[in-house]
């Protein structure tokens, strides 16, 4: 049958729908059990291989002190400017004014100074995950609510962790199948050769105010690096032309960033230099890279970008202490692995089911329950007074491999029936030599999930 609603039909519904139903907010995604493969997947690739670099995990606030992020990231950036998610304080004047983290160095910074790591063995490794928030424009790969995995080495000024941190971010990438990468680098030097080159770079756009867009006038005055990130045609035109970084940096920046590029050359690395690279971010000093796919040709989604950031722990209030890291955007590299033609490992789920047949065998369920948990089998029990179908319904529906079914006589003679659920066999097994079957039988299909469990 076929209903034909007119127009104002239409609207009345649409709006009864949008009066009724609430949505999630705009830029924020639900991941649904369906894309989570891709996610335990990715988290646990990545949490492999920074373990096995020496980096050891910390988790930050997902709200911090706003002002760790004004005098951190810089209160001229569009992320602090524009993008920062405040919270409102209720009654309670002590506080001071929080905000959504929109990124993770800034906080990880504030908790080395604070818990003293300066005083652990330097240099202190550090990884996390976890959500980060921009008032960005939702497009796609950019969103109000994204996720990242970040690292940090905190302690060591030498080339040697510019090329790890690197080094680690094309690892994760590489290993989980995105292999077509580039590496952009940059180095925009330290607080004594940069402002010598933006004395430069401003006489050189004096010349162009008043053709530049409105954001790079603003730029010019307040930070005129950012001047190079322009994306406004015009704009790009200009800074073709302008003076570059490279040229001017001191002897100590310039080893540096020779040494970091010698690594990543013998690590077998490719990279290309990018002038105009400079990062959205206040902290940088020194060398400054994000990773792309090479099938983005326009160089528009990073999956990954980071830097050497060597003054934003003196910045707010610790010692002097160089530092190198990187994000890593999780929706971009989720987003990447879908429409790759990537299977990502099945998540274990329920493996096998117990199918109880009356009171007498109901007495060893639990018995026959703890048997399959000490051996790691993913197991599901729930006392039932269904009839022998309908618990097979269940079970089909829950999609586990196995049923193991108990009744009156299995219950008295300390055996099971170990029903295959996919071929429909069955055979009769004492309770330890059913477990030993089902172990042995995973573990020679590799089932080596325990990553994903
Ligand atoms: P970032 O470049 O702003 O750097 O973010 C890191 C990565 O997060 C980006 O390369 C991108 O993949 C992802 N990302 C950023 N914003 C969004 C968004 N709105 N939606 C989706 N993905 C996004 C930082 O955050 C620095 N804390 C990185 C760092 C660590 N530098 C040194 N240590």
């Amino acid at each position: 049958m076929i209903f034909a609603l007119s127009p104002d039909k239409i609207s009345s519904v649409r709006s009864k729908i949008s009066e009724n139903l609430f949505q999630k907010p705009r830029g924020t995604r639900d991941i649904l059990p369906a894309d989570q493969k891709y996610w335990r997947f990715f988290q646990a690739m990545g949490e492999k291989i920074l373990d096995g670099l020496g980096f050891s995990r910390i988790d930050t606030p997902l709200f911090e002190d706003k002002r760790i992020f004004e005098r951190g990231i810089g209160a001229s950036t569009d992320i602090v400017e524009k993008e920062i998610y405040l919270l409102e304080s209720v009654a309670d004047d002590e506080d001071p004014q929080f905000a959504l983290r929109p990124e993770g160095t800034a906080g990880v910074a504030r908790a080395y100074i604070e818990n003293g790591m300066s005083s652990w063995p330097q240099p202190v490794r550090l990884y996390y995950f976890g959500p980060m928030y921009r008032r960005e424009r939702p497009q796609r790969g950019r969103y109000r609510e994204h996720r990242q995995v970040g690292v940090e080495i905190i302690g060591d000024a030498s080339a040697k962790s510019d090329y790890l941190v690197i080094m680690a971010g094309y690892e994760i990438l590489k290993n989980i199948g995105l292999v077509d990468l580039t590496v952009s680098l940059n180095s925009i030097g330290c607080s004594d050769c940069r402002p010598k080159y933006l004395k430069k770079l401003k006489n050189y756009y004096a010349n162009y105010l008043d053709k530049v867009c409105e954001d790079c006038r603003r730029r010019y005055d307040k930070n005129p690096l950012r001047l190079l990130d322009c994306k406004n045609d015009l704009c790009i035109k200009i800074k073709a032309k302008a003076p570059q970084i490279l040229d001017k940096l001191c002897d100590k920046c310039r080893d540096h960033f020779q040494e970091t590029l010698e690594y990543l050359d013998d690590f077998g690395i490719k990279f290309n230099l990018d002038p105009t690279l400079v990062r959205g971010l206040d902290y940088y000093t020194r060398t400054v890279f994000e990773i792309f796919l090479n099938s983005d040709k326009e160089r528009k989604i990073a999956l990954c970008g980071g830097g050497r950031y060597d003054d934003l722990i003196s910045t707010l209030g610790g010692a002097k202490t160089p530092a190198v890291g990187w994000g890593m955007g999780a929706d971009r590299v989720v987003e990447e692995l879908k429409s790759s033609d990537f299977k990502p490992p099945k998540s274990r789920g329920v493996e096998v089911v117990i199918l109880e047949l009356g009171a007498t065998a109901r007495k060893v369920c639990k018995q026959i329950f703890n048997a399959f948990e000490k051996a790691d089998i993913n197991v599901f029990y729930i006392p039932a007074k269904d009839s022998l179908r309908g618990q097979l319904k269940m079970a089909s529906k829950l999609n586990a491999d196995y049923a193991i079914i108990v009744g009156q006589k299995e219950a008295l003679s300390g055996s099971v029936i170990v029903r295959d659920l996919r071929s429909g066999t069955q055979e009769d097994l004492s309770i330890k030599k059913a477990v030993e079957t089902i172990k042995t039988k995973y573990d020679s299909d590799n089932r080596n999930c325990s990553n994903f469990s």
